[in-house]
């Protein structure tokens, strides 16, 4: 009887060689957390389609700032949802929209305590929910978006935010940005640039979370699931524009695109595990068809190894006590 010579289930024996072999290991400082601030709201109210996930009051905004500092967690993401939406997102770019509001309580809660980071884009605050201004045919004008997002982005700069992160998947967003930032005296704040976005159905819950009323869809600006080198182009259009780190964007259906531009770029790379990812695992949770810690881990985990340095979750503070408790 031949017996194997080679065991490669020597190394897995027990936990403690597990442990000891374990090749990829989040850290809670990588992740960040995306967080939704609501104008008007008193009281935090539930996202139906991302159990565990609120749309904050300021008040509550704040305090859940401070617990996830408490965690340890590299940063946080803020979304802000206005109460009256318009035709060009005018509550983006005014200082005392909700978003920029919000940046200053949430900056003047944490001070350096962690990066403070805001979605750059229009589609919370356009009544038609777009990601940039329209044309008279109704498409969505690119050029015309761009001037709204420089604006948006010294807006954002002046309430103090640490990083911005143009989400709009608009052509020249980041030179553009970078450009205004300069000029309004903000050298010192980041681009992260949503750089590879694709147009995917797995962004639905966010609709609920923004109130968003877009009807049709993203096709025209974000990218086709189908591609992989148009990632890498966008990526290379990004960096040379200025950005400072770069997004790929959902995170666990494109895994492959994510280890592509890993290995393009030099700059720290990040991923978005999105709403519709985490209501998948939550609803599969829910239903006792998965272990939810178990499988929330893995999925970090494969995001990871897949080589994002910096992850964005909706679990980020859970995830940051899950791993304490593991290492
Ligand atoms: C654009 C933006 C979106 C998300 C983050 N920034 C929506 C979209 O592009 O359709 C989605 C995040 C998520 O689904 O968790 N402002």
């Amino acid at each position: 009887m031949p017996y194997p010579e080679i065991r490669p289930r020597r190394l897995r024996r027990s936990p403690a060689v597990r442990r000891l072999v374990e090749e990829t290991r989040v850290a809670p400082a990588e992740l960040v957390l995306p967080m939704f601030v609501k104008e008007g709201l008193t009281e935090p109210r539930p996202i139906a389609a991302m159990p565990g996930v609120m749309q904050h009051s300021r008040e509550s905004l704040r305090k859940a700032a401070a617990e996830a500092v408490q965690a340890g967690i590299g940063g946080i993401m803020l979304f802000g949802v206005p109460t009256g939406k318009d035709e060009t997102g005018s509550g983006g770019i005014d200082p005392d929209g909700i978003l920029n509001v919000a940046i200053r309580d949430v900056v003047s809660e944490v001070g350096d305590g962690t990066v403070v980071m805001s979605d750059l884009c229009l589609d919370e605050f356009t009544s038609h929910g777009h990601c940039g201004l329209l044309a008279p045919d109704g498409s969505v004008d690119n050029d015309a978006t761009l001037d709204a997002y420089a604006e948006m982005a010294v807006a954002q700069a002046e309430a103090g935010v640490h990083v911005v992160g143009p989400s709009g998947m608009m052509d020249g967003q980041v030179g553009v940005v970078r450009r205004a930032l300069d000029a309004a005296g903000h050298a010192e704040v980041s681009i992260l640039a949503y750089a590879v976005k694709y147009a995917s159905g797995f962004y639905g819950p966010f609709r609920e979370a923004v109130e968003s009323s877009l009807e049709g869809d993203r096709r025209t600006y974000q990218q086709d699931p189908a591609n992989l080198r148009e990632s890498l182009r966008e990526v290379e259009l990004d960096v040379a524009e200025g950005a400072d780190m770069v997004m790929v964007k959902p995170a666990l259906p494109y895994l492959d695109v994510l280890a592509a531009v890993r290995a393009a770029v030099d700059v720290p790379v990040a991923a978005y595990q999105i709403s519709g990812e985490y209501a998948m695992v939550e609803a599969a949770a829910a239903n006792g068809w998965v272990d939810r810690e178990r499988v929330i881990l893995e999925t970090l985990t494969s995001i990871r190894r897949a080589g994002a340095g910096i992850i964005l979750s909706y679990w980020a503070v859970e995830a940051a006590h899950l791993l304490r408790q593991r290492y």
